[in-house]
């Protein structure tokens, strides 16, 4: 795995997670916005946490009780939920515990079934994940204060957000797996502490994640497939967005070009650069390699691997680096997570994961205080970090099985045994996501061979449509409509957001939540135009209103 020497960038959530701040419109100086809430009929009222008796608060579970209205800086109660570390096996002497964080769902209809969300690394929290894609509150970098997150999972499901494996975030022991057959191993010895001590046997389990996650689940899944143990190990689908599932070099090199040709009007990249790096292309065979294997349907047979370029000793055939640092000269604050960020750098309560991110001093990190430790009975005084670092794959390098890891889960039979058991597999992709993108991800998928072909054999291109919905919450707020594009076929399904980053349940958390409806078998497919079904009714706008004020009412210093 080269993740760590690409740009010394790691594929979790890290960047900034651009507000959608509504005071930007206010340049459009012919008419001031005037931001309100929608008249919200009696049926949509925010409801109050309901409060009713848990079947989940028991002797054994008493001890990882998380007091709702105690969380550090969250001024609102998130209800009910357990926090806390559980052993990775059943054996008495066992001293390594992964940590999870537990959220029995508000749906009002809750279903024997549970979401398992992991972020990537390898090595980095899914913590992050829970406080800026899909947890109950949100924190965004660059904003002050957690805000209720309107889009949470939690509405729709049973969630659990897992650190993993051991050496991540809180969790207790030395790593010394060296692989992923290892890693799901230890999961599933989690997994089973878990469903004991909270009695959930024989729970439908979905298993979700992004980025490298798209490692971890295929192997996850696939290591509770191979049990034949529906008490424990119920796989019922997965979901990976911005997923590495094939070879780097095939996600991350090939596809640059295309994708800078694509969006040069924002990275605004100079013509010498780019005839440079469009000969580079052709000479690295990328544009070869592209022209021929990026069809659809693919041209049978397995697709050659092209040569790394991070295996010899220049990196002129790293277009990856190459763009990347060039883009890093027009705008510094260029974020591979998520192209149309530009300076400055906002301030994240996760830390600084690259170089370049900016952390004021004495700054804290969240998970790294004591009483946010205490309230989720975590060890107090652990260092906690959003992406290890230290390695957590021991002495290996997570791709010493017989399974060759190297070439991915999309490649070696592993993500092809998921879709084909479930025939309910999700991938997505956010488009403004430079580090793993697009069509870098269909890439590798047109050399996997499922349900009985090879690849897709249309380029996905329905509208993919998000809800309108009637709650507005400033602090978290998601775009409604037509919002990218999707297909299926075969029993996979896979979704692009035109207007999300990596970390695509935090940009566009509406499309991440009808792609959660849709997992859970909610709603048929993506181009639903139902409204989202925990709220009954059809909406027509996104809860906000424009309205134009006399040109009299402008003030002149709001323009900004
Ligand atoms: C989620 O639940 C909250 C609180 O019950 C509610 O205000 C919000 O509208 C719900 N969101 C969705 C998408 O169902
Ligand atoms: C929960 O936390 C709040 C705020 O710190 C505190 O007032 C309350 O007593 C706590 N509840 C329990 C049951 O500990
Ligand atoms: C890791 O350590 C545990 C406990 O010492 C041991 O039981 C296990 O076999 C080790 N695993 C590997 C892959 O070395
Ligand atoms: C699960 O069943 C398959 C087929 O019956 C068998 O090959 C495999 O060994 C079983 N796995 C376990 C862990 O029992
Ligand atoms: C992705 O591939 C599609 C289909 O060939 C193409 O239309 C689109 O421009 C590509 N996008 C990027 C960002 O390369
Ligand atoms: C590109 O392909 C040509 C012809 O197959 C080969 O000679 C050359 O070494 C390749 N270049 C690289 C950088 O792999
Ligand atoms: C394509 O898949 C085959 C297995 O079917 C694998 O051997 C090969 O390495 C893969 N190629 C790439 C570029 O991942
Ligand atoms: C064009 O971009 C390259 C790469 O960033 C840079 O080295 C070069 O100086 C730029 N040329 C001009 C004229 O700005
Ligand atoms: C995390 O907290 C510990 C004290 O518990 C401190 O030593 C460490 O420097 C903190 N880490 C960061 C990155 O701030
Ligand atoms: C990973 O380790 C295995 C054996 O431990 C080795 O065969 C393989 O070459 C290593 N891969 C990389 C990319 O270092
Ligand atoms: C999955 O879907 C395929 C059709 O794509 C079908 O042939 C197969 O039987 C289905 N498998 C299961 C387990 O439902
Ligand atoms: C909601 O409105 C859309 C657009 O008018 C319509 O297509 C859809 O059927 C409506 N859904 C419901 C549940 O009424």
């Amino acid at each position: 795995m080269r993740f760590l020497s690409i740009a010394g960038t790691l594929l979790c959530a890290t960047s900034a997670l651009a507000g959608s701040s509504l005071h930007k419109h206010k340049v459009f100086n012919k008419a001031r916005p005037v931001v309100e809430k929608r008249e919200a009929s009696q049926a949509f009222k925010s409801p109050e946490l309901q409060k009713r008796a848990s079947r989940f608060l028991t002797e054994k579970t008493k001890e990882f009780a998380v007091n709702g209205t105690g969380i550090p800086e969250v001024p609102f109660d998130v209800g009910e939920s357990y926090a806390g570390l559980l052993p990775i096996s059943d054996d008495p002497d066992e001293t390594r515990k992964l940590f999870f964080w537990f959220f029995p769902t508000t749906n009002p209809d809750p279903q024997d079934e549970i979401v398992i969300w992991l972020n990537g690394g390898p090595g980095c929290s899914s913590l992050s994940g829970f406080i800026t894609e899909n947890g109950p509150f949100t924190w965004e970098a660059g904003t002050l204060a957690p805000v209720q997150n309107p889009y949470s999972w939690t509405n729709l499901t049973n969630m659990i957000w897992i650190e993993q494996p051991i050496g991540v975030g809180y969790t207790q022991g030395t790593p010394n797996i060296t692989d992923e057959v290892e890693l799901a191993t230890e999961f599933r010895g989690f997994w089973k502490s878990f469903f004991d001590t909270f009695e959930l046997h024989n729970w439908k389990t979905y298993v979700t994640g992004e980025s490298y996650a798209g490692y971890y689940v295929p192997y996850i899944a696939d290591g509770f497939i191979q049990q034949n143990d529906t008490e424990y190990f119920n796989l019922a689908g997965i979901s990976i967005n911005d997923p590495i599932i094939g070879d780097d070099t095939v996600q991350q090199q090939v596809v640059v070009l295309p994708y800078v040709e694509y969006w040069n009007n924002l990275m605004y990249l100079n013509e010498t650069f780019l005839d440079q790096i469009r000969k580079r292309n052709e000479e690295c065979n990328y544009t070869s390699y592209w022209d021929t294997y990026f069809k659809f349907p693919p041209p049978s047979g397995p697709f050659p691997v092209p040569p790394d370029p991070y295996e010899t000793d220049d990196l002129t055939c790293s277009q990856f680096d190459t763009v990347y640092s060039a883009a890093l000269e027009v705008n510094p604050c260029f974020n591979i997570y998520h192209i149309t960020e530009t300076c400055p750098h906002p301030f994240s309560q996760l830390g600084i994961v690259n170089s370049g991110d900016y952390s004021p001093p004495n700054a804290k990190i969240y998970f790294n205080r004591t009483d946010v430790q205490e309230a989720l009975h975590a060890v107090v005084g652990t260092n906690w970090l959003q992406c290890s670092d230290i390695n957590v794959f021991g002495n290996g390098n997570g791709s010493s099985n017989a399974q060759d890891a190297s070439v991915g889960p999309a490649n070696n039979g592993v993500l092809q045994r998921v879709i084909e058991y479930t025939n309910n597999t999700i991938i997505g992709s956010g488009d403004l996501d430079f580090l793993l993108s697009t069509n870098g991800t269909l890439l590798a998928i047109q050399n996997m061979t499922w349900n009985g072909a090879q690849g897709l054999q249309e380029y996905p291109s329905k509208r993919l449509y998000a809800p309108y919905h009637p709650e507005y919450n400033g602090g978290a707020l998601a775009g409604s409509g037509v919002q990218g594009s999707w297909s299926h076929e075969r029993g996979l399904t896979f979704y692009t957001a035109q207007l999300a980053g990596h970390e695509l349940p935090g940009y566009t958390p509406g499309v991440a939540f009808r792609m959660l409806e849709i997992l859970l078998g909610k709603v048929d497919d993506f181009s639903s135009t139902e409204g989202f079904t925990t709220q009954k009714g059809n909406f027509t706008g996104t809860g906000i209103i424009y309205k134009r004020e006399s040109e009299s009412s402008i003030e002149v210093d709001s323009l900004i």
